[in-house]
Formats: structure tokens, sequence, C-alpha cells
């Protein structure tokens, strides 16, 4: 979900509007604004994208140069527009993303008041409201109110009667301010805000901010002034277009061949990995812990293979929102690392809570510099990729296996497993990448040709073994999150023991594999699906279509590589097929239906 929140010297509602599109990347479901016009407090909601909130602005327009807005993503209660943001009570207007635990205790206490909606956000609202009649000023009544949430979130406060005030608070969940020339802005990340400003101050943890337009006075958790830094965000962050793709998702997967080679030259010199001295100690540590959600987390996944066989480091991979709960033991003599494009993503920032003051060390790769995950760590590792919009990771992925196979190979020379000529080879084979991938993305044509067939399918199963079993899961991730099509990853080896029972001629499978020592296994493997009339979409280079022969449903010939990074290079197929298959569907491939790119909620 998205916050704005703008004092402007013009007509609020377009610009408003202007900023939450650019917060779409971020997935929503519903949408709406507020403003403060004569006094008065209005608002309009919508439900669906934010053009039903555009044409509703048309012909029922919201005056005023002070206002917040919202996307949100439904928690508490499904998409109406009853549950849809700003939530207001005539006094003040809310605008929350997270979620406020507390939301029942404070509702029962607040029981002589009326409720329209089941959201946690109207007790904000309704908490203030109250504040607020008992004579509370609206800085008191919000400061008041902060002191009664438990949870986490980033608020927006706006007033009936207060044209030039916004109070904002953020607790878990991103927000900054911007500065802008007599007007001033809020919003739950940068590039909401680029076109108004690049002049950025991000609010720290438990602050509040009393924003009007000549600036902002900021109050830490415990309510003293806090001196927090503007800074000037890159152009880069500000610059968001499709340069010419037609979807955001596209642009990516073919910028994926720039951005990894930024990413590999910044953690190579020469022959050798080069991290600043002494940030991390491989020798020294007993365990790796790897944790993280959704695409990040089969990264981690991949890198397991890595870290066990380059540098027979033994390796634990979690998904956080397990790794939190279940109270695993962790050595002190351990190294926990966080992988998250965002940084932001609520379970992943309470695992990383979770290890502090256990581990020996807390390391994140990250995408966002600023982020949560980034700061609370004793070591924060850039991926280098740029912003990326497509809800559906595709060069976060790539550029996060590039970090992590860096650090493999790292540790692979501290546990004195490797030799200098031995991790020149390795730096050398990343360094082609790049260069294969390209070939690789040379093959969209034939793949867009091909998943037309694959678009008629209920079910497809994505197989793969060693390094490229989680890539097999990662496949069919992005294959049912943009298609809507139902798709499994197993590993190969797995087939007979469960899978095979769903194998007909509907069934496509999609088998990823170069031509590895284990070769020879998955062509039985396969043989087993093409007895049962399977149709086998063999994904592999030269050789191994050599040695699979015919009999297979199509085969596409992949550039060779060494299989141990085989998974970055085969990701590009992965990708395109699940990007083409949407193509063909005709689904939403940049916001698909009821994801978020951001999940700053449990
Ligand atoms: C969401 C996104 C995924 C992403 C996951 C983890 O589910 O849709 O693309 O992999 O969150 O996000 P993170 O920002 O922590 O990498």
């Amino acid at each position: 979900c998205g916050i704005v929140g703008v004092l402007g010297k013009h007509e609020v509602a377009p610009i408003l509007v202007e900023a939450l599109k650019r917060l779409e990347y971020r997935g929503y479901d519903s949408a709406g604004i507020a403003t403060v016009q004569d006094g008065r407090l209005d608002r309009r909601r919508a439900v669906g994208k934010l053009h039903n909130l555009s044409d509703l602005l048309v012909h029922d327009p919201l005056a005023g140069k002070s206002g917040i807005g919202h996307t949100r993503w439904a928690t508490h209660g499904g998409p109406s527009v009853k549950n849809a943001h700003p939530h207001q009570t005539g006094r003040v207007a809310v605008v929350h993303n997270g979620i406020i635990e507390n939301f029942r205790e404070l509702r029962s206490r607040l029981s002589d008041r009326n409720f329209e909606s089941e959201t946690d956000t109207e007790t904000v609202a309704q908490l203030c409201a109250s504040f607020l009649d008992e004579g509370k000023t609206p800085r008191e009544a919000a400061t008041e109110t902060l002191k009664h949430l438990e949870g986490a979130f980033a608020l927006a406060f706006l007033f009936e009667g207060e044209e030039d005030l916004i109070v904002a608070a953020r607790k878990g969940s991103p927000l900054c301010i911007g500065h802008g020339d007599g007007e001033m802005y809020v919003g739950s990340d940068a590039i909401a805000l680029s076109p108004l400003t690049n002049l950025i101050t991000y609010l720290e943890e438990g602050d509040y901010a009393f924003v009007t337009r000549d600036g902002v006075e900021i109050r830490d958790a415990k309510g003293r002034l806090a001196n927090r830094d503007a800074r000037t965000i890159s152009a880069q962050t500000a610059q968001i277009d499709k340069a010419g793709h037609k979807h955001f998702m596209s642009k990516e997967i073919f910028e994926q061949p720039t951005v990894l080679a930024e990413c590999l030259t910044h953690y190579s010199a020469g022959e050798r990995v080069a991290l600043p001295e002494g940030a991390l100690d491989f020798a020294e540590t007993d365990r790796l812990i790897l944790v993280a959600c959704g695409t990040a987390h089969y990264a981690c996944s991949v890198a397991k293979y890595w870290f066990e066989q380059l540098a027979g480091l033994p390796c634990d991979v979690d998904i956080a929102s397990e790794f939190r709960y279940r109270e695993p033991p962790v050595s002190d003599r351990a190294t926990a690392l966080f992988v998250s494009q965002s940084g932001e993503t609520a379970d992943t920032l309470a695992a990383l809570r979770y290890a502090q003051g256990k581990a020996a060390r807390i390391v994140s790769v990250v995408n966002v510099p600023e982020s949560s995950i980034a700061r609370e760590s004793d070591l924060a590792l850039p991926i280098l990729a740029g912003i990326e919009v497509g809800v559906a990771s595709t060069k976060a992925f790539m550029n996060q296996l590039g970090v992590l196979a860096n650090l493999a190979i790292l540790a692979a020379r501290q546990r004195g497993r490797i030799d200098a000529a031995r991790e020149a080879e390795l730096l050398e084979t990343l360094r082609g990448l790049p260069g294969l991938i390209n070939q690789a993305l040379a093959l969209e044509e034939r793949i867009h040709k091909r998943t037309g067939k694959l678009a008629e399918a209920r079910s497809v199963l994505f197989f793969g073994r060693g390094a490229m079993f989680p890539l097999a899961l990662e496949g069919a991730l992005k294959l049912k999150e943009i298609s809507y099509i139902h798709a499994e990853g197993y590993a190969s080896g797995e087939l007979k023991h469960g899978p095979i029972a769903l194998v007909d001629k509907t069934v496509p499978v999609i088998v990823m594999a170069p031509r590895d020592a284990l070769f020879d296994k998955t062509v039985s493997n396969m043989q087993e699906v093409l007895a049962r009339e399977g149709r086998v979409w063999l994904i592999t280079d030269a050789e191994g279509a050599e040695i699979a022969g015919d009999g297979v449903w199509q085969t596409l010939v992949m550039p060779r590589i060494d299989p141990i990074f085989a998974p970055m290079l085969y990701a590009v197929p992965a990708q395109l097929i699940a990007y083409h298959t949407a193509l063909h569907k005709g689904t939403d491939v940049d916001q698909p239906r009821n994801l978020a790119k951001s999940v700053t909620v449990e």
C-alpha cells in the first residue's frame, strides 16, 4: 500500500492521484484521497484501479490545497469503498500502512462511537477524534493517539479546520517527508514524491512529524525534538518509466545484463572478490543462516548449493515467517544473512530482530540501502539493481544471486577451499554471464510463440536438480504470480514420489537442466514423464539437447555455462516463460491481482 500527503499551493486532488500512480507498483485494490477546504474535511474513495478514483473525481470533484491519499492492499476487511482509506470521522482523516495490533481492544474502549468499517485504521481515526472531542488540539490529539497504538504502521493525519498541518508517524513501516518550495509532502517512499521534490527526509523508527508549508518538526519516540537530515535523492530514483517496454517487468528482465554487470564489478577487483577489509569472516563462522520471503527466499535456496559446495559451509535456508516464530537455536558463531529486495518485508525484518544478539553477525542483501533491514544489520550489502517496479521480482533476483555468488566464493577462499586460480576462474564465469544473458534474451520471440499453448494449461510442473531445483520453484512462482496458472516446482528426483500422479497430456512439464554431472538422471526422469504421455518442455544446452534426443514436446537450447552458475542464466527463460504466458492470457503483468510488491504486514 502507499501513502501520500501534500500541503501545496495548487489544487491538490490531481497531484495526490498522480503521486499515488507512482506507488501503484506496490500493489493495491482500492484507493482514496481526502482534502481540507474552507476548514472542511471531505474525501473520495473507489475500489479497484486508480482510474476509478480519477473517474469519480471528474463527476464529483474535491477542492482544496491540502490533502492525503492512499492505495490500500486489503488486510482487515475486503476491498470495498467502506474499508478504503482515508478513514474519517468528520474532524480527522487518516491514512495508514501496516497493522494496528491492539485495534480490537481500542475499539471496545471506543464502543460509544459510531464505526462505519471493520478496519483497524478507523480505530485510529476514532481514537484521535475522541481526543479532539476532549478539547485537545490536533497536534496533541495525534500525539496522544500514537501513544496508544501497538503494531507496525505508517500514518498520516489531516484535520478539520487545519489547512496547514499533516501529522505523520512511522513505526515499522517506512515514511518520508519531502521538502518543496513553499510546499511540503509526505510519502511512503521517495518515488511517490519524485516529480514534486528530490529533497527527502526519512523518518526513523518511532518518529512522528508535524508537517506545515514552512517545514517539518520531527520528534523521536520519546517526544524529543529530533534532527533528521534532508537528502537529495538520485535522479535515478526520480526516473521510473518503461523505456519503450510494454511492462515494467519486461523492462526489468531486459535490464539484467546491465545491472548484473554493475553488481559484479562492485563486488570484485580483478581476480578476487572485493569486500571492505574485515567486513565478513566466513572462516570463523560455523553456520550460515539464510532467511527471506518469496523470490528472495529462492535466491537463498540457490545460494545454499554454492556455500555448501564451494565453501563447505553448513547452511540453513528459512522462510522468514517460519524462522521468526520457530525459536530456532542460533549459535553465537553463526552468520545470519537476510535477503530482501525492498528491505521492508515485515517477516524478514522480524526474523532479523530475532537473530540480533544471538548470531555473531547480521548481514543483509538488499536493494534499498535506506531500508529498515539494511539499517538494522551489522553489514548491509546492496544488490545495485536499481528500482524494481514489477511486482514479480526479476532483476532483483538476478542481482541477489550475483551478490550471494560473490559471498560464496569469498567464503570458499577464507575457508581454504579454493586457490587463487579457482577464484579467478569462478569470477571469470560470473563475468561472462551478462553476455550469456543477452543471448538468452534473444530467445524471447521463440518463447513467445511456444507459450501460446502454455497459456491454455490449467496446471504446469517445473523440474530441476541441484541448484536448478530452487529455480524450478522460482519458475513456478513467477508463472502463478502473473498468469494465474497453477504451477508447482519440484526436485526432479521427487517426480516419482507424487507429482507423477498429475502427469497427463494436459499438464506441461518444464524441465530446466543444463548438461551437468546429473544430467543422465534427469533424462531418466523425463522418460518417466514421456511414458505417461506427458508433454515435456526441455530447457537445456546443445549437449543436453543432443543427449535427450527426440520425444520431448519442445526444446529450448540455451548457451553453455558452467553448471554451478546455471540458475542465474536459466532464470531468464523462466521469467520470459511467465511473462509471455501472461501476455497470451492478457493479465495485468505489473500489478497482478491480490499481490503487493512490498509486504510490510505479517
Ligand atoms: C512479495 C513480492 C515478491 C518478493 C517478496 C519478498 O511477495 O511480490 O516479489 O519476492 O515479497 O520481498 P522482499 O522485498 O523482501 O524481497
